[in-house]
């Protein structure tokens, strides 16, 4: 009994797709950074957005996909975005998440309703790769977009 509720579970949750990755994963952690990507293709559209994953954010992507600059100097880089986004007090931009090419996160801005408007700003020294930025609206959740540096 108790092996076939697991095994219902289990069913249950690869057909949910994200947790199955890691439920059934129980394998070596080298092959951990290959089921994060996995999970997250899975999540894109549904836990968070992007231009060419709206989910069911469709139609809200010019609002919320953050554009990103960059300019490099040497190994100086400087990373600016912006989300062309109100900032009203029901309806606004909360912060701007900078992550690495793994997802790891390096730094965020956060942002004052009243004051801010929904720019960003970070310098990085020495940084290679790609590098996404995280835009959390307070209605309509986190998007993301990337650059390579
Ligand atoms: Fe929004």
């Amino acid at each position: 009994m108790v092996s076939e509720i697991f095994k219902i579970n289990r069913r249950n949750l690869m057909v949910g797709g994200g947790a199955a990755l890691v439920v059934s994963g129980a394998s070596p952690a080298a092959s951990m950074e290959g089921q994060t990507k996995d999970a997250l293709r899975v999540l894109a559209g549904k836990l968070f957005f992007s231009g060419d994953r709206p989910g069911r954010w469709k139609g809200k992507e010019k609002g919320h996909v953050p554009l990103i600059k960059i300019d490099k100097d040497n190994n100086n880089v400087l990373v600016r975005a912006a989300t062309n986004h109100p900032m009203e007090p029901s309806h606004n931009v909360i912060k701007h998440i900078l992550m690495d090419e793994n997802f790891n996160f390096i730094q965020e801005q956060v942002f004052n309703q009243q004051f801010d408007m929904p720019r960003s700003r970070f310098e990085l020294n020495g940084y290679k790769g790609r590098l996404y930025i995280g835009s959390l609206c307070n209605l309509h959740d986190n998007w993301i977009n990337w650059a390579d540096v």
